[in-house]
């Protein structure tokens, strides 16, 4: 068997048309179109192509990007006045500042200082506690997308063996409660887990996000299974592969996601969506 390739493209130009149309909605009943600012501190090159992405997927979907690029030497005190700013501005509905951040920022107190219902990446204690809790706000982008790749092809995660790999504030966590949220037994997996081959060989869905190349092998996955791979590895040669080894988890999965192409471009397109989110719950 070969598994059926989920699209992650093609649902998330679906999802930037709807978040189009939800803005649409905004400007006929009179009201502007959601605005986002992004804050890039530093050159690494990697988070330089993800903040230009951002940037032309808000245009595609009709939402007024605001682009504070800062240099490397800008200290934690300039960086959370300008957050402080940004969250007394009615006329700003989300903010982002990409990460990582270079190293003599501390990201928790970054994060923190984010009024909650601006906090388009869903990174703040509030926004985790909410998911945790059964009434989430804005939801960590990554899980979210996950959540929504799911349901486009009709795979529903109750009753479901969810098996997360990995445990990052990012990705890890945040999946586990959204597949709590929707009634997965969920496991979570990380660097202490004794037998890690025999978790995932239980799994109905793995979501790997460990960020190591072809880190979980083919071999283990469950005949039938759903396999989503975050993973976004480049290698030596340049090309780009994901954490699960490709080739012979298709061979036993019924759906997998590709690198690129499948969790990547989902991201991106409900980032959008959270923001618009985020412009309806300030007005
Ligand atoms: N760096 C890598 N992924 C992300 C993300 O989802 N949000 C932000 N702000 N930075 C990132």
């Amino acid at each position: 068997m070969s598994a059926q390739l989920i699209d992650g493209k093609a649902v998330a130009e679906t999802l930037i048309t709807q978040v189009r149309e939800g803005v649409d909605a905004r400007l006929a009943a009179g009201k502007r179109a959601p605005a986002l600012a992004v804050i890039l501190i530093g050159d690494d090159p990697a988070s330089g192509v993800y903040v230009r992405n951002k940037k032309r997927n808000c245009e595609k979907a009709g939402i007024r990007s605001l682009a504070w690029d800062l240099p490397a030497s800008t200290t934690q005190d300039e960086l959370l006045a300008i957050i402080d700013q940004l969250n007394a501005d009615d006329s700003v509905d989300g903010i982002l500042v990409q990460l990582p951040l270079p190293k003599h920022i501390e990201p928790q107190a970054v994060i923190e200082r984010i009024d909650p219902k601006k906090d388009v990446d869903g990174f703040h204690p509030y926004n985790m506690g909410r998911l945790a809790i059964k009434m989430p706000l804005l939801r960590p982008c990554t899980p979210r997308g996950v959540m929504t790749l799911l349901e486009s092809y009709g795979i529903d995660p109750k009753g479901k063996k969810a098996v997360i790999v990995g445990a990052s504030n990012i990705v890890g966590r945040p999946q586990a409660l959204e597949m709590l949220l929707a009634r997965a037994t969920v496991t979570v997996c990380h660097s202490a887990t004794a037998d890690l081959a025999a978790e995932v060989a239980a799994a109905d869905i793995v979501v790997a996000a460990v960020g190591k190349p072809n880190f979980v092998k083919g071999e283990w996955i469950k005949p039938g299974a759903v396999v989503i791979d975050v993973g976004i590895n480049r290698l030596e040669n340049g090309s780009l592969c994901g954490d699960v080894e490709f080739d012979s988890a298709r061979e036993r999965a019924a759906f997998i996601t590709p690198v690129p192409g499948g969790v990547g471009p989902m991201t991106i397109a409900t980032l959008l969506q959270n923001t618009l989110d985020s412009a309806n719950l300030h007005a």
